[in-house]
């Protein structure tokens, strides 16, 4: 019979944020330029105008529960643009993905009537 995996997994922070769309109603296309990186920018640009307000409620908690997961604030902006929500994920670019080497990122997003709960698991691959 095989003998069943154990897989231990180290957590090294988790963090959570809720928001409501309707924060980002004014100045929509400000707050788009303000926290998208260039690859959410043109997920951005090519919805629906009824789904920009979810699409940047999502982007929003995300960053602020990676924030609280990794207990260390993102350094201004530049940072925040060095990651893109790619759904299901929160994908690192190739300069920050360097100093999160043997980390892996895990999310959960759920919403419901224009309040959008996210999550992020830190977990040590290496
Ligand atoms: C740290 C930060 C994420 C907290 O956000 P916030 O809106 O003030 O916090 P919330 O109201 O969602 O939650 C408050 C709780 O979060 C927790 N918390 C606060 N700062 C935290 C940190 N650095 N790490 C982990 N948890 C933290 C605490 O439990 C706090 O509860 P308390 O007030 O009873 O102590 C925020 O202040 C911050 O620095 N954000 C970075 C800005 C940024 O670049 N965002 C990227 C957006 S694209």
């Amino acid at each position: 019979m095989e003998k069943a995996r154990v897989y231990a997994l180290a957590i090294l922070g988790h963090g959570i944020d809720m928001v409501l769309e309707s924060r980002f109603e004014r100045r929509r296309e400000k707050w788009s330029e303000t926290i998208l990186s260039p690859t959410e920018k043109e997920i951005y640009d090519g919805l629906l105008d009824r789904q920009k307000c979810n699409y940047l409620a999502k982007v929003w908690v995300l960053k602020e529960a990676f924030v609280k997961a990794r207990q260390h604030p993102i350094v201004g902006m530049k940072e925040a643009k060095m990651f893109s929500y790619i759904s299901p994920n929160l994908v690192p670019s190739k300069e920050i993905a360097e100093k999160l080497k043997g980390v892996s990122i895990h999310c959960s997003l759920s919403d419901f009537k224009g309040c959008v709960i996210g999550s992020v698991i830190l977990e040590k691959t290496t």
